[in-house]
């Protein structure tokens, strides 16, 4: 398949770029540079000469704290940037898959959101990508809605590599234990994208890695070999602009009745992640 992806210098854009390119799809990867969601024109420009079989929307604003001081900005870019993309899928007739994120919940649930669930985004970031999500639906039949969350992977800031790298450097290690949710390696989730586009099963979909965690337990897997001590903290003790939900475990079944498969488990997914990174690392 002929695959546009824009967003391609990002975290999710070089992994989901190799992992397509590695099953011999056609891969188009633009950066922001290459290609601006926000400009119309080039949009169109750009989707319709290359004219893509598939188009996957993986840039975006991401900044989730910066987000509540400059609304307009997240706006721009995760709503109407996205409606451009989607005008442009409309146009040639193409499906598009938007790659979304479980902070379009309010996080008061007391078990795994369903893609049928009611949405109620508690920060700036969250209705941004929600608006980006009613954009594609409004415009296109066609269409995949893929809900991941706690993205890690090669290539971009991360919460695996920020934990890594501070306790290499002697740094206390204070993480919060209140929030729950489910890592996810943008290795695996680019593996279940490249399943999932096979399918043509239009629809919205949580796309995470298996089982849940908080982000200290999830910290002391990523140093369990450094003997670092992790000191679990409380959301109310480390105050940040934006709120995020306390509990946004996603269900992933109707994505494993989709593609055939059960989802990676996030331990595994880590270790292999930590793994390579351990053999990239000079000797
Ligand atoms: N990271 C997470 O924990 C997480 C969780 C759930 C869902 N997601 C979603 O997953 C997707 C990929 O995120 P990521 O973690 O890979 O983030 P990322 O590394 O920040 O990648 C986003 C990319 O989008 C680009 N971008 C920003 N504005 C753009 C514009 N106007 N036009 C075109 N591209 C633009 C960025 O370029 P610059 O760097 O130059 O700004 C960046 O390369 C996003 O849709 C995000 O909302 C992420």
């Amino acid at each position: 398949m002929k695959v546009l992806i824009t967003g391609a210098g990002g975290m999710l854009g070089r992994a989901l770029s190799s992992c397509l390119e590695t099953r011999e799809h056609e891969v188009k990867g633009f950066p922001r540079e290459a290609l601006d969601v926000t400009n119309f024109h080039q949009v169109m420009e750009v989707v319709l000469n290359e004219k893509p079989e598939l188009v996957i929307h993986a840039g975006a604003y991401t900044k989730v704290d910066q987000a509540e001081s400059e609304p307009d900005l997240a706006y721009l870019i995760n709503g109407y940037g996205t409606e451009n993309i989607a005008v442009a899928c409309s146009r040639l007739d193409i499906p598009m898959l938007y790659v979304s994120t479980d902070y379009v919940f309010d996080g008061e649930s007391t078990r795994p959101y369903h893609p049928w669930d009611s949405t109620g985004p508690i920060s700036v970031y969250g209705k941004t990508k929600l608006a980006g999500e009613r954009a594609v639906r409004n415009l296109l039949n066609k269409f995949y809605i893929v809900r991941t969350s706690w993205l890690y992977g090669p290539n971009g800031r991360n919460f695996v590599d920020t934990i890594h790298q501070m306790a290499t450097d002697g740094k206390v290690l204070r993480v919060v234990s209140d929030q729950f949710g489910s890592p996810t390696c943008t290795l695996t989730l680019s593996e279940t994208i490249a399943d999932l586009i096979m399918t043509k099963r239009w629809g919205v979909y949580h796309g995470t890695d298996g089982g849940v965690t908080n982000w200290y337990e999830f910290a002391k897997e990523i140093v369990q070999d450094m003997r670092v001590p992790v000191q679990p903290i409380a959301t109310k003790d480390m105050p940040r602009p934006a709120t995020r939900p306390k509990y946004s475990v996603l269900d992933n079944t109707s994505l494993i009745h989709t593609i055939e498969r059960e989802m990676v488990p996030w331990k595994e997914a880590l270790s292999m992640y930590l793994s390579m990174k351990k053999e990239k690392q000079p000797v």
